[in-house]
């Protein structure tokens, strides 16, 4: 098993001092500045702008420093954080406890890392963090996060009453994500492709839907939970900690009075069908995703709850 691999390093990027990310980032921007500078000083000699006015120059700076800073933005907001790689230590170790704002950016990278197939990977890190923002923020979710010697190394979210969060999700964090994710899109043609094919009418209906809505965001509709997404760093893995991380989420949802939980997890070797099985979820059948993927769609009944929701 990795966790006994002792060439793994435990020096997860997360902990890297931040006087040296800041340093990188510094280098960076300057870099582009100068490469803006040296664009502009360029420009500046174009024939066009040869009688050297004054507005001419300036225009001339404007465009080439704000084209430049632009461009390379969005071309860094194409790369995903790589996650931290750790030594999983033993099971008194790990930890599960509510994700905090900090662990936004570890959600989101070991997601694109772990679970890379998705839609909502392809609109890049900005979307990803904005995306699982909503889970540590809404009311009707849960987030947590498993951490070993206080670094993190797996998360699960899910909501406990999927209309409600559908509903909180739209209304409150709608618009940030509709901008983020139709920014993302203005420069990637692939994904803005197949989401006009396979996701623009579902979206633009549920958008009408739960805006237009009743103010009803604090009444349950429903008693099922939904495991969206979990994960657990490659090198972390077959230590236990996926299995504490879905024991504490079903805790979770049986807390907020759900009497059921349901996921859906990819068939084949790319789903984790078994790793279900074992720990009592049923196969209640399959689904076709957007995409056209087949999912299997499982649930588990959660003891001591009614699982109509009427306990
Ligand atoms: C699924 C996942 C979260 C399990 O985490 P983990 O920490 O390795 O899980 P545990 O250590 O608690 O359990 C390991 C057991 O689950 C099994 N298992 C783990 N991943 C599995 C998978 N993808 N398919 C089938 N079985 C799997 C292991 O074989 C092992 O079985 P054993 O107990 O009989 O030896 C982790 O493998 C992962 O992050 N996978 C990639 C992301 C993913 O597929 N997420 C699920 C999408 S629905």
């Amino acid at each position: 098993m990795t966790e006994q691999n002792p060439e793994i390093s435990l020096r997860p990027r997360s902990v890297l001092t931040s006087s040296g990310w800041h340093w990188s980032k510094l280098a960076f921007w300057l870099s582009v500045g100068a490469l803006s500078a040296a664009v502009s000083f360029g420009l500046h000699h174009l024939p066009y702008f040869a009688e050297h006015e004054l507005i001419g120059s300036i225009v001339a700076v404007v465009i080439a420093s704000s084209t430049a800073v632009l461009a390379v933005g969005l071309a860094a907001n194409r790369r995903h954080a790589h996650p931290p790689v750790v030594v999983v230590a033993g099971p008194e170790q790990q930890q599960v406890s509510p994700a905090v704002p900090e662990d936004i950016e570890f959600c989101a990278s070991l997601h694109a890392l772990a679970l890379s197939h998705g839609f909502f990977v392809s609109l890049g890190p900005l979307f990803m963090r904005a995306y699982y923002e909503t889970f540590l923020s809404s009311p009707h979710a849960v987030a947590l996060v498993a951490k070993v010697k206080g670094h993190p190394v797996g998360m699960v979210v899910g909501v406990t009453d999927p209309a409600a969060h559908a509903r909180w999700a739209v209304r409150r964090r709608g618009l940030v994500l509709a901008g983020i994710g139709a920014g993302a899109m203005l420069t990637r043609p692939v994904p803005t492709a197949r989401f006009i094919r396979t996701r623009l009418c579902a979206y633009r209906r549920a958008w009408r839907d739960n805006r237009a809505a009743g103010e009803t965001d604090e009444q349950p509709t429903t008693r099922r939970a939904v495991l969206t997404h979990i994960a657990v760093l490659p090198g972390a893995r077959g230590a236990g900690i996926g299995d504490k991380l879905a024991h504490q989420f079903l805790d979770e949802a049986r807390g907020a009075g759900c009497g059921q939980a349901a996921l859906t997890t990819l068939t084949g070797e790319r789903g984790a069908r078994d790793f279900y099985l074992t720990r009592g979820w049923r196969e209640e059948g399959t689904r076709i995703g957007a995409d056209g993927q087949a999912s299997l769609y499982m649930t588990i009944e959660l003891d001591g709850c009614d699982p109509t929701g009427a306990a």
